[in-house]
């Protein structure tokens, strides 16, 4: 048999290779509700402008209305010879309702249509993003507060470096997540134009409302141009964009609780609802979630990569090559939502073990750079200069097999006599952390006050809504 849609011109049906590489149900089932929403918001268009009656408008809505309950329930049946949803849909609408379905597929095309409709979803998906990165602060924020003045090693080179605290160390993953819902933010408004009406490619000659229907989904205008309307996918790019690189934050962040939780480092230990046992070593507590997180990166940056491939070569306006943004996107966003959902539950459930920590924290000469600040406060030494003093001195606590606050008094001041106790003093790593007090240091008064002006913003965004 050949096509409902566009029988006239056809004799035949087509080949079943070319029904299976053309079939994009499978995955545009999943925008079944904004092409009903988009579909209603039209045919109320049409009849405004007189295009269609009021009785058809009204019938089209109504028919609309059955569809999309028989889809939520599950009673739909989707039909991969009827390709993608637009055409199961206006199929179903002629059974449901007859002839007058033939008109709501006046002044537009499925290539604006479909358009319209990933725009939504996408805009969907930031919203809920969004909320899922904002719930995602607020529990690192909580745990940045409880742990404000717990003194954790900081890295460099994965090398202890610097005493830090861990409240701060997390605190920093808000400042991430902050940029990320920037991103998304900033998409999600140069998404929200609307294609609807640009029709196939060239805009149509009947007196449309672009304005209305536009508002009536929700975005700010019309596209200016039908060209561009229909062959535009910077909004799946953009939003990949932001999801990669919020993918690789966490990702990042994962890799930090592996890394935390290994019984070689033990500064972290997630409990059984975060990690999972070995079938054949019965020690073993495996961060698979963490692990996973990790993984799910490749997925979103590939989407990005792949969609970015597919756009490259495409002259305007529709190119059928457009039909794959859909499905590698969907998996991404899905993979996101997934990653972002553990890493908050994986915040919540984590416990430093603060006596390893703090021990870490001083181990390797961590607090070195105390050592020279003081020599540089106190005796007014070139930075330079205490940076050569105290590199002997950590070399001579080296030598003897101590820390450098273990090392004795007299030799520090065989390297340079002027050291006195209170220098000593700046050797813990409590004193460290606390003397860190400039502008985005970690000192725990900082962080303290970073996580709640935090909190009390996240709050307030919340009430907001
Ligand atoms: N399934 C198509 C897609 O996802 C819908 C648009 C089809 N348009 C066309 N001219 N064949 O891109």
């Amino acid at each position: 048999m050949s096509n409902k849609m566009w029988g006239g011109r056809f004799g035949e049906g087509p080949d079943a290779i070319m029904e299976e590489i053309n079939v994009s149900i499978d995955v545009d089932r999943h925008l079944h509700a904004q092409d009903i929403a988009a579909s209603k918001v039209h045919a109320a268009m049409l009849a405004a402008q007189g295009i269609i009656t009021a009785d058809d408008a009204k019938n089209i809505g109504r028919g609309l209305d059955t569809i999309l309950s028989e889809i939520r329930k599950g009673s739909f049946d989707f039909k991969r010879a009827l390709e993608d949803i637009h055409m199961n849909v206006e199929s179903r609408l002629a059974e449901l309702i007859g002839a007058a379905a033939g008109r709501l597929h006046t002044a537009r095309s499925r290539n604006d249509q479909v358009a319209t409709d990933f725009r939504l979803y996408v805009r969907d998906v930031i919203d809920q993003t969004d909320a899922a990165f904002a719930d995602f602060q607020r529990v690192l924020a909580t745990r940045a507060l409880e742990h404000a003045g717990t003194v954790m090693p900081g890295f460099t080179h994965l090398q202890t470096a610097q005493p830090v605290t861990f409240g701060h160390h997390l605190m920093a993953y808000v400042e991430m997540a902050a940029r990320d819902r920037g991103r998304f933010a900033d998409a999600r408004k140069r998404l929200n134009e609307s294609p609807l009406g640009a029709a196939a490619l060239a805009g149509t000659s009947f007196p449309i409302d672009r304005g209305a229907t536009a508002k009536g989904l929700g975005f700010d205008r019309p596209m200016a141009n039908s060209l561009d309307a229909v062959s535009d996918r910077d909004f799946v790019l953009e939003t990949l964009s932001a999801a990669a690189i919020a993918s690789t934050h966490l990702s990042r962040f994962a890799e930090e609780i592996v890394i935390w939780t290994s019984p070689l480092v033990g500064l972290v230990r997630l409990s059984d609802k975060f990690t999972t046992g070995s079938s054949i070593m019965p020690q073993k507590r495996n961060p698979d979630a963490a692990e996973l997180v990790r993984a799910k990166t490749g997925r979103v940056v590939g989407a990005l990569t792949a969609l970015l491939i597919v756009m490259k070569g495409l002259p305007l306006a529709y190119q059928k090559d457009m039909q794959e943004d859909k499905q590698g996107a969907m998996e991404a966003f899905g993979a996101l939502s997934l990653a972002v959902r553990a890493m908050t539950g994986m915040v919540a459930d984590l416990v430093p073990d603060e006596a390893r920590m703090k021990v870490a924290a001083g181990e390797g000469y961590a607090t070195a750079t105390d050592l020279a600040d003081w020599l540089v406060r106190t005796l007014k030494i070139p930075f330079r200069d205490a940076h050569h003093v105290t590199g002997r001195i950590v070399a001579a606590a080296s030598k003897q097999g101590v820390a450098l606050h273990e090392l004795p008094l007299s030799a520090m001041q065989a390297v340079e006599p002027r050291i006195t106790r209170d220098a000593l003093a700046m050797l813990s790593v409590e004193a460290s952390v606390k003397s860190r007090t400039s502008y985005g240091g970690t000192a725990p008064k900082n962080v303290s006050a970073q996580a709640k002006a935090w909190l009390r913003r996240l709050e307030k965004e919340q009430k907001l809504g």
